[in-house]
C-alpha cells in the first residue's frame, strides 16, 4: 500500500505557515523569549514542551496577538502579523479553563463567536450543527455546561475554537484539567478532529508523553530557547544534549573521557545489513548524498567559513534504518543474546572511560572527532538487557538489583553498578510474574548493544 508520510519540513519548497524570525520578548530586564526562530507548517499538529516558565505561553501569547515581540518578527502564512490585533488574524486559542459562559447552553456557546461576527442565521446553525457532530456533542446541545462531564466540557471549548474555522488554533494546556484516561482518550480525539479539519494546531504540555502522542513534532524548550525540534522519534531516539535526553522519558547517562576506536578494516567492518522487513522513513534514505561534517567541521564551517560559504543547514535529523542486529534481536531483554552474537563487538566509533576498574563502555555510532573529551552516553532503559547468566554482547557490565518497579505491563530494575552508578533496565513483562527469575539483592548483568545509546557532548 502506497503511504506518504506527511513530513513539509523535509520538503525545500513547503512553505512554513508560521516563522519566527529572532523573535525575543522581554519583560523589564527578564528575557522570556531568547532569539527565537522556528517554522510551522501547515496542518501540522506542534508540541510545545518544557518546564514551568520557560516562555511557552508567551510564545503562544505572541501568536494570538495579546504580546507583541520586543525583537524580531512573526510571519502567518508569509504576513508580517506584527500589526495585526488579534481578532483580525485567523488564529485561535483555547487556554487551559476553558472559559465556557455558564448561563449559556452549549449550543449557544459554540455559536458565540460567529454571532458577534454576525455571521446570519442559517450559517450559524449549520456551522454550530457541524461542530457538535465534530465533536459528538449533538444529543448535549441544549445542556448548560455544568450538567456535561469534564471531558465534554473539554470537547465543547473545542468546538467553539475551531467554529471559526482558524487556520491555527493555539492549545495552552488543553487537557490538564482531565484524569489521566480521560486525558489518553481526550488526546486520540484531539488528532482526529485535527485530521478532520486540516486545522494547524500548536499544543503547549509539560507532559512528555502526550507531546510523543499527539505531535507531527515536538520542540523542546528551556529558559526561552528552543533545544531541539524533531520528530517524537528522533527526540526520543537522537536528542541533540543531555538536556533533552533528561527531560523526554527515563534515560541511563554512562559520562567520561571518549576515546577514538580502531577505523573498521576490510576484515572487521560489519557486512551490510539486509533489506529492513519493514519500509525505513522516508527521511532516512535521502536520494542524493549530503555533506555529513563531524564535528569539527561543523565547528570549522560555523566559526571560521561561515562568512564564505554561508550559514550551515542542520540536515534534518533522521533515525537510521535498524541495523542486521537490531532486527533479528527485536526483544533482548531478560534473556541473554543467542550465542550466534558470539562476535567481536564492530570496529570504528569511540569508547567511553567511565568508571576506574570497570569496562569502558563502547558506542560505534559514536563521532571519532570526539577523542579525548568529555562526553556522556545516553542510554534508554529497554535499550539494556539484564540477566543472571553472563551474556555476550559488545557491552556487558556487572551489578546488584537494588530496586524492582513492578507496573504490570513492564517492569524497571534499578540495579547499581560497582562504582555505585545506579542503572536502569525496563524489561517488557511478557511472561508471568511467578516465573520472573530476577529478583532484589540478585548478582546481574546488564548489556547493550554498540549502538544502543546516543554520544552527546558534553
Ligand atoms: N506579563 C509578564 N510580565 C512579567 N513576566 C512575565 C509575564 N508573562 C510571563 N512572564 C515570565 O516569563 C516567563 C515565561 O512565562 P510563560 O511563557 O508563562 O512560561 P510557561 O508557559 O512555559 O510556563 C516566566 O518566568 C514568567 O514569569
Ligand atoms: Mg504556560
Amino acid at each position: 500500500m502506497a503511504h506518504t508520510v506527511f513530513s513539509p519540513w523535509t520538503d525545500p519548497n513547503a512553505k512554513p505557515l508560521i516563522q519566527f524570525k529572532g523573535v525575543t520578548k522581554r519583560f523589564g530586564d527578564f528575557v522570556a523569549i531568547d532569539d527565537l526562530t522556528l517554522d510551522i507548517y501547515e496542518r501540522e499538529f506542534y508540541a510545545l514542551l518544557g518546564p514551568s516558565g520557560c516562555g511557552k505561553t508567551t510564545m503562544m501569547r505572541m501568536l494570538a496577538g495579546f504580546e507583541t515581540p520586543t525583537e524580531g518578527q512573526i510571519f502567518l502564512g508569509g504576513q508580517d502579523i506584527g500589526a495585526v490585533p488579534p481578532n483580525k488574524r485567523s488564529v485561535n486559542m483555547m487556554f487551559q479553563s476553558y472559559a465556557l459562559f455558564p448561563h449559556l447552553s452549549i449550543w449557544e456557546n459554540i455559536a458565540f463567536g460567529l454571532k458577534r461576527e454576525g455571521k446570519d442565521r442559517a450559517f450559524i446553525a449549520d456551522r454550530v450543527q457541524e461542530m457538535l457532530r465534530l465533536t459528538r456533542m449533538e444529543k448535549f446541545a441544549q445542556r448548560k455546561p455544568h450538567q456535561v462531564s469534564g471531558g465534554q466540557r473539554q470537547r465543547v471549548a473545542l468546538a467553539r475554537s475551531l467554529a471559526k474555522a482558524p487556520k491555527l488554533l493555539l492549545l495552552d494546556e488543553p487537557l490538564g484539567a482531565l484524569d489521566k484516561k480521560l486525558r489518553e482518550e481526550t488526546q486520540f480525539e484531539l488528532m482526529d478532529i485535527q485530521e478532520k479539519t486540516g486545522t494547524t494546531f500548536v499544543i503547549v504540555t509539560h507532559d512528555q508523553e502526550e507531546a510523543m502522542t499527539v505531535a507531527s513534532r515536538v520542540a523542546v524548550m528551556d529558559h526561552g530557547k528552543v533545544i531541539q525540534v524533531a520528530t517524537p522519534d528522533v527526540i526520543y531516539e537522537a536528542p541533540n544534549s543531555v538536556y533533552v535526553a533528561d527531560f523526554i522519558g527515563d534515560v541511563n547517562l554512562f559520562r567520561g573521557k571518549a576515546q577514538k576506536r580502531p577505523e573498521p578494516t576490510k576484515e572487521t567492518a560489519p557486512q551490510p545489513a539486509p533489506e529492513p522487513p519493514v519500509a525505513a522513513p522516508k527521511a532516512a534514505a535521502p536520494a542524493e548524498r549530503v555533506a555529513q561534517p563531524n564535528e569539527l567541521g561543523k565547528w570549522l564551517h560555523d566559526k571560521v567559513l561561515h562568512p564564505v560559504l554561508g550559514r550551515r543547514e542542520e540536515p534534518q535529523p533522521a533515525l537510521p534504518a535498524p541495523t542486521a542486529d537490531e532486527l533479528s534481536n527485536p526483544v533482548t531483554q531478560a534473556q541473554p543474546p543467542a550465542k550466534a552474537e558470539a562476535t567481536e563487538p564492530p570496529a570504528g566509533g569511540i569508547e567511553i572511560h567511565w568508571a576506574d576498574g570497570q569496562p569502558k563502555v563502547i558506542a560505534t555510532n559514536g563521532d571519532t572527532a570526539l577523542d579525548g573529551k568529555e562526553v556522556c552516553l545516553a542510554l534508554r532503559p529497554e535499550k539494556i538487557g539484564i540477566s543472571k547468566d553472563k551474556p555476550v554482547a559488545p557491552n556487558v557490565l556487572r551489578g546488584k538489583v537494588i530496586d524492582i518497579g513492578y507496573l504490570g505491563n513492564i517492569s524497571t530494575y534499578h540495579v547499581e553498578l560497582a562504582d555505585g552508578l545506579m542503572v536502569k533496565s525496563q524489561v517488557t513483562n511478557t511472561r508471568r510474574i511467578s516465573r520472573r527469575d530476577i529478583t532484589w539483592e540478585d548478582e546481574v548483568w546488564l548489556s547493550f548493544t554498540a549502538t544502543a545509546g546516543v554520544v552527546l557532548e558534553k
